[in-house]
């Protein structure tokens, strides 16, 4: 008995409780706990049978994560899931909250599986970079088949209870209380001779569609570009159709390992916990108090705030459109409406639900109607002056205590905030297009918001599904100041003699979901060019290079992308489909000619080093100067917003990768040409120099 693995005994039944807050990870306590107390029910002859349950919100939810990369702690998780396994007694596990990964393996090695109805079950290594590693692509074939542990496998996500049975993956739904209902059970088939043990199943793994695993293949080598664990995961499985049992697990532990040893796995696990380490800002601690958020009104039902009415309402949180506008308020609402009936269509939802949403979304053309809202976040056009305008408007019609909040992407949120005579209930909440699926949330700070409405909107990002990340108030925030960089360096690399399609498949070959020019014509050609309008008025380019040329000539002749079917690719009207335009590399050339640039050809290499670099350069300024905590922040903005390989960790963590001194040289090389494009930071050359990482740097507050 160890301190988080209990042991009680309740008539002839042995109750073995794994207690290890907060998911109940399986670190070297909770394995030798494990053993010990099954060696000492093993003792009892007096017990007839086992209940193997988590205490808490879960039962074991995985290995610990934490333990990863260091020295192996025995007892092994393989060698504690076989001693239940090779134990007489039969084991129940009984399961709630989220049976995951070594937590769903040691329950597939005991010989019965009950869960409670809200339980989901799965194994998300490959979520990790890795495969299962303790059973689970030999186990799980076995108990479901190939087909279905592919399905489960290689996509990571959980299923619920229901289907968990349908799959033969759990032997009974529980209503009621989980530890009393599996005593029963466990009192019920305690006197069989036999027990299950999926190790020794065979007729699902001899009964199936051999051509499955092929056709996984190919379905996953698109559908997961670049990414070397699912594929891993799929070889894995076919070996348990293939090798005996102990022959399959030697087969996975290999590799697990080439896995466990990969950047893959490094980087996902960094992403993992940069995304949780994201939530915690120094000087707004956990039990800073939060305000009520019962309801909502958005202002503004354009593009985004489409979007983001539906974000509340698919958390139930009734919310009120307001526009002043009413075509385009009736316009807009019918879009959610259709958004809604796809979601439908696709199966993704069932009417029921779509009503409740749609029911709690109400529209308004008056803007006395925020008076009931909790938070009110404007999504109106990117204009300072009518921002201000607006939120002076606010100020007089919103209740005391409500979180103004505004989708600015570009804006400074402290003139925003000074238009109001409450600064302090003022915050940026920058979501990314379109706003209903994209998983960032920048939240800015401005001077004066105050600390519960900082942690009341980060609340409320994880509420509605989003991962919230903590901004400075810089011009374009973390996400957008970098890419402003990102994009410059592209076009710079255009006017220089790379093509246009050769710096998307660069990008794009290195994971990103499409490169820069793809983008633009996505997001709009438009919108890039009246911020480079302002700026210009700001006198930002009077030193720099201005790379934006064709850009802004392809806007006058209005071709803003894809929603004009003309930007830097030419789009077919029916399908979106985007074509090559060579009008767009001639008009390179001939503003390379005009602006004295000798055209040459560049290496692919050079165009992914000055795209990730201008990024990180970047990104580091954005840390010394205050307005990101950490690089590993930097690391979530771009895998949540910009499309950024998750399994390449974010720019900051693979520009560690590649090492801080071979980046800070290619930055210095580059910087020779004497065209004013690196600008030098600090921080990174201080880090390279001192053979440090960004990790080392300590943040401000
Ligand atoms: N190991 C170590 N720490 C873990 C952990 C794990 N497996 N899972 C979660 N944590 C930590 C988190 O870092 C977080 O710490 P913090 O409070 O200091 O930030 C804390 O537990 C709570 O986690 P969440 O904030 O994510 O809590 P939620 O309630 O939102 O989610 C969860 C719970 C669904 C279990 C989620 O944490 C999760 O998905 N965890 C990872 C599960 C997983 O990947 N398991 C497989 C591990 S690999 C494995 O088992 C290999 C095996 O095959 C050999
Ligand atoms: P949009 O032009 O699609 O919609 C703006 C809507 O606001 C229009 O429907 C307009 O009628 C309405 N409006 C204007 N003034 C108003 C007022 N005073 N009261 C009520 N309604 C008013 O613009 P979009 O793209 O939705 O952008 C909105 C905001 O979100 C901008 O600040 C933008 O910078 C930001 N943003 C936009 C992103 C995008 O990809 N489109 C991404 C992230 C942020």
């Amino acid at each position: 008995m160890t301190e988080t693995v209990h042991f009680d005994k309740i008539e002839n039944i042995g109750i073995i409780k794994v207690n290890n807050p907060p998911v109940n990870a399986l670190s070297f306590s909770v394995r030798s706990g494990l053993v010990n107390v099954l060696n000492k029910i093993i003792l009892d002859s007096t017990i007839e049978a086992v209940v193997l349950i988590g205490e808490g919100r879960t039962f074991v939810a995985g290995a610990d994560i934490t333990e990863f990369g260091k020295p192996m702690q025995n007892p092994d998780l393989n060698s504690v899931i076989a001693h239940f396994e090779n134990s007489d007694l039969p084991i129940i596990a009984a399961l709630h909250g989220t049976p995951l990964g070594g937590g769903l393996e040691l329950a597939m090695g005991c010989n019965y599986r009950v869960a409670l109805p809200s339980t989901m079950l799965g194994l998300p290594e490959v979520k990790l970079g890795i495969i299962p590693g303790a059973g689970g692509t030999q186990r799980l074939p076995r108990l479901i088949g190939p087909e279905n542990a592919l399905k489960i496998i290689t996509s990571g996500n959980p299923i619920n209870a229901n289907l968990a049975l349908d799959y033969g993956l759990i032997d009974m739904i529980i209503n009621g209380n989980l530890l009393q209902e599996a005593i029963s059970f466990a009192k019920k088939i305690a006197s069989k001779k036999e027990h299950p043990s999926a190790k020794d199943m065979d007729a699902k793994i001899n009964n199936f569609d051999k051509n499955i695993f092929n056709v996984y293949e190919k379905i996953i080598a698109k559908k997961m570009r670049g990414r070397k664990s699912p594929i891993h995961a799929i070889h894995a499985i076919k070996y348990s159709t293939e090798l005996s049992f102990e022959e399959g697990l030697q087969k996975e532990r290999e590799l697990f390992k080439i896995c466990h040893d990969s950047n893959e796995s490094s980087a996902m696990i960094h992403a993992f916990f940069s995304e949780r380490g994201a939530f915690k800002i120094p000087d707004v601690p956990k039990d800073t108090s939060l305000r009520k958020l019962d309801s909502a009104a958005v202002i503004g039902c354009g593009t985004m705030g489409v979007g983001i009415a539906m974000n509340f309402a698919n958390a139930g949180i009734p919310v009120i459109v307001i526009e002043n506008d009413s075509t385009v308020l009736e316009k807009g609402m019918s879009a959610i409406k259709s958004n809604y009936q796809s979601t439908l269509k696709k199966g993704r939802l069932k009417k029921d639900d779509v009503d409740k949403r749609l029911g709690i979304i109400s529209s308004s053309t008056s803007m006395a109607d925020v008076s009931k809202a909790d938070i009110i976040i404007e999504a109106i056009f990117e204009e300072m002056d009518l921002k201000k305008e607006l939120f002076a408007k606010l100020d007089k019609h919103a209740k005391q205590g409500a979180i103004l909040a505004s989708n600015t992407s570009t804006l400074d949120i402290d003139i925003i905030a000074n238009s109001t005579n409450r600064p302090n209930d003022v915050i940026g909440t920058h979501f990314f297009s379109p706003a209903n699926v994209m998983k960032l949330l920048e939240v800015v700070r401005g001077s004066k918001t105050d600390k519960e409405v900082i942690a009341t909107t980060m609340k409320l990002g994880k509420t509605i599904n989003k991962v919230p990340v903590l901004s400075g108030n810089c011009d374009g925030f973390i996400g957008n100041r970098m890419f402003h960089e990102y994009i410059r360096q592209a076009h710079a690399l255009a006017e220089e003699g790379a093509s246009v399609i050769d710096i998307d498949r660069v990008i794009y070959d290195f994971g990103w979901a499409m490169g820069p020019f793809a983008v633009n014509d996505l997001a709009g050609n438009d919108v890039g060019w009246r911020i480079r309008k302002r700026h210009k008025k700001e006198g930002k380019y009077d030193n720099l290079r201005y790379t934006s040329t064709v850009a802004d000539k392809l806007c006058e002749m209005g071709r803003y992308g894809q929603k004009t079917y003309r930007g830097f690719y030419k789009y077919n009207k029916d399908d979106r489909g985007r074509l090559i335009d060579p009008e767009v590399d001639i008009m390179f050339e001939k503003i390379s000619k005009e602006k004295g640039i000798t055209r040459r050809p560049i290496s692919d290499e050079e165009i992914l080093n000055r795209l990730s670099w201008a990024l990180v350069n970047t990104g580091s300024m954005i840390l010394e100067e205050g307005f990101a905590l950490r690089a590993s922040d930097i690391d979530i903005v771009y895998i949540h917003g910009y499309g950024y390989p998750n399994w390449r960790g974010g720019p900051m963590k693979y520009a560690e990768d590649v090492g801080l001194v071979n980046v800070v040289k290619d930055i210095s090389k580059f910087r020779e040409r004497g065209d004013g494009m690196w600008q030098k930071c600090n921080l990174l050359e201080e880090l390279a120099r001192d053979g440090k990482n960004f990790s080392d740097f300590k943040y401000k507050v």
